[in-house]
């Protein structure tokens, strides 16, 4: 989720290309970043600047050494993937012979292999990321071919994975040429220069006229052209379009919120969280798991440790780990953790799941559990955040920047990481075989287009929230990993719409919580599989008959085909049917889109929540 820009134009070299793409990683910033560099083609020659941090950084090192006038330019802010947030590891990174820039989105799976290859051939490597493998293949290719495009297209062939890539040369000066694939990259058409960038944010300010590119694609532009090839190299005609969006809708890809453009992102971002850690026949490679191997094989039991969202998030990992791998799951919210004197020791595994990885009070647990010994493996989303470099290990969930306080996204990410980790432990400790773990990751890899299903059904649920936004309670009922759903639709209600809400297991309603239900009480039920676990089915489906006969409105989240639940309630908001595990994938979200247009139909501020903050960093 890195961002990207891209600018040639004719006339003198001047600081407009600088100017251009300082101004679009400006745009950019609302995706968050760790780094950021520009690299300029001047008639002196290719000059380059990065810096970690924020841009400022790197704008007062451009102020401090202002480079040459020049005819093109790329810039790039960073969301770490491979390597720690610094100035080597920031893009644009630069060729042996600093002729040749690129700048780079995305994870190239195949990295480790190229990057062998390469140092047996002699080449130098100055940074830990996969994008540098890229750029000195692409050099090499270059002196070849003696042609950017013909490089790139050589190039992409050879890698793996995802991708965004932009390059200029020196001996080049008026080209930028790039590639995509699985990652976003567009053109914005002007009057004698032309401009590329991650998202139309990054030119919007200088042309609505843009170009849509499509898979696999190589766009080479020149202040006068611009020329499309696929992979083989022949010429494709693609989509043009306007940008009616503002500029402010347009950082948020033309969204209303970030949190509306994050529930979008969510196919993308269990797949990107997917990407790199399963090979054919479904074996799981997490190697930047690095706890040993013994150790693993010996934990006896895992305790969870997380707050909010990135707590219910383990909840419905320790369903899924206690089945895969019969090892005890306890979940622990952080800030009660190292106050009730856990029994954890160095056969325990301690997971602690954070988007931020700033959190104080899981900081302050994982803290106390290495104290007692015990391994941390830290589930987090954002690289090089304080959660990682205090634990033992780190799974890092590729849901690229979350800005919406409300966490959505995330949360999907943290679940799948959760899963890849339970079914790695079950490969490691013989608790399945590999055909079992294989059909569940072939599940697994289903699931980005089975969210997208329930998202693409979006306007349903949209409606519901407009006629439901006075509403001042809703109650939330599910069973097994639906009682975390249950949960998480609640916090989403309560943390958007400022109103009651509360998610209960379906079979506590009778030991207290029924009394709550009136006529007229909305209840939303998260309904399991009918071909899941025995009997969870039928027993959700009898707690859907308790609280209507009492009067309730029966909002239900049911699998396609189940027509049991439909004499008993008054919507029904359909799913894709998927395994009992790995359903809250796609029952979370219209719990989601619902509390996101409630908040929205009151008039709220959905983004910014009124008394929370994205990363609560005190205890
Ligand atoms: C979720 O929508 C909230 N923003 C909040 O519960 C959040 O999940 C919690 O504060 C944990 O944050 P973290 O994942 O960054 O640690």
């Amino acid at each position: 989720m890195c961002g990207i820009v891209g600018y040639v134009g004719r006339g003198e070299p001047s600081g407009r290309p600088l100017d251009v793409v300082m101004e679009g990683l400006g745009r950019l910033e609302y995706r968050g970043y760790d780094s950021a560099g520009v690299a300029l083609v001047t008639p002196q020659g290719l000059q380059w600047a990065k810096r970690a941090g924020k841009l400022t950084n790197l704008s007062q090192a451009l102020e401090r050494r202002p480079p040459a006038p020049a005819t093109a330019a790329i810039g790039h802010t960073r969301w770490a993937t491979h390597g720690a947030p610094t100035d080597v590891n920031a893009h644009p990174h630069i060729s042996q012979d600093g002729k040749l820039a690129l700048i780079h989105n995305g994870i190239i799976e195949n990295f480790n292999t190229l990057k062998e290859e390469l140092l047996a051939d002699g080449v130098s490597f100055l940074s830990e990321t996969d994008t540098e493998v890229a750029a000195h293949l692409l050099s090499r290719a270059f002196d070849r071919l003696g042609d950017l495009t013909e490089a790139m297209r050589a190039v992409t062939r050879e890698l793996e994975g995802a991708f965004t890539l932009l390059a200029v040369h020196a001996d080049m000066p008026r080209t930028v040429v790039g590639a995509r694939r699985n990652s976003p990259l567009v053109v914005g058409l002007g009057d004698g220069e032309n401009f590329l960038g991650s998202d139309v944010a990054a030119f919007i300010s200088h042309t609505r006229s843009a170009l849509e590119l499509g898979q696999d694609q190589i766009v080479t532009i020149t202040p006068d052209s611009v020329e499309v090839i696929d992979g083989d190299g022949v010429p494709v005609e693609v989509k043009a379009f306007t940008v009616d969006w503002d500029a402010s809708a347009a950082v948020k890809g033309g969204f209303r919120t970030f949190m509306e453009k994050e529930i979008h992102e969510q196919p993308k971002a269990v797949a990107d969280t997917l990407l790199g850690r399963t090979t054919v026949g479904g074996h799981l490679t997490l190697d930047e798991l690095r706890i040993d191997e013994v150790v693993l094989r010996s934990v006896d039991k895992i305790v969870v440790i997380a707050c909010g969202t990135a707590a219910y998030a383990g909840h419905v990992a320790k369903y899924a780990i206690e089945h895969w791998c019969r090892i005890p799951v306890e979940v622990e919210l952080a800030h009660e953790f190292r106050y009730r004197d856990p029994v954890v020791n160095e056969k325990t595994l301690v997971v602690a799941i954070s988007q931020s990885g700033e959190t104080m009070d899981t900081i302050m647990a994982v803290r106390h559990a290495r104290e007692q010994g015990s391994k941390v493996l830290a589930v987090v989303n954002t690289h090089g955040s304080t959660i990682p470099r205090e634990s033992d290990a780190v799974l890092y969930t590729h849901a690229g920047p979350e800005v919406a306080v409300a966490s959505t996204k995330a949360f999907l990410a943290q679940i799948t990481a959760c899963y890849l980790l339970g079914l790695y432990l079950a490969q490691l400790r013989g608790n399945m075989y590999q055909d079992e773990i294989g059909r569940i990751l072939a599940e697994l890899a289903l699931m980005p287009e089975r969210i997208q299903r329930v998202v693409d059904n979006e306007e349903q649920v949209r409606k519901l929230a407009h006629s439901m936004k006075d509403v001042t309670s809703v109650l939330f009922l599910g069973r097994h990993v639906g009682f975390p759903v249950a949960m998480e639709g609640a916090l989403k209600l309560k943390e958007l719409a400022y109103i009651h809400a509360e998610g209960f297991a379906a079979g506590e309603l009778k030991h207290g919580p029924i009394a709550l239900v009136d006529v007229g009480t909305p209840v939303f039920v998260i309904v399991p599989s009918p071909r899941g676990r025995d009997h969870l089915h039928a027993k959700v489906v009898s707690n859907i008959q308790e609280v209507r006969a009492r009067g309730a409105r029966t909002l239900v989240i049911a699998e396609d085909g189940d027509a049991a639940v439909e004499p008993f309630a008054d919507v029904v908001i359909r799913v894709p049917q998927t395994p009992t595990l790995l359903a809250p994938l796609v029952t979370v979200v219209p719990l989601q889109i619902f509390a996101c247009e409630l908040a929205a139909a009151k008039g709220l501020d959905v983004d910014q929540p009124r008394n929370l903050a994205k990363s609560v960093t005190v205890e």
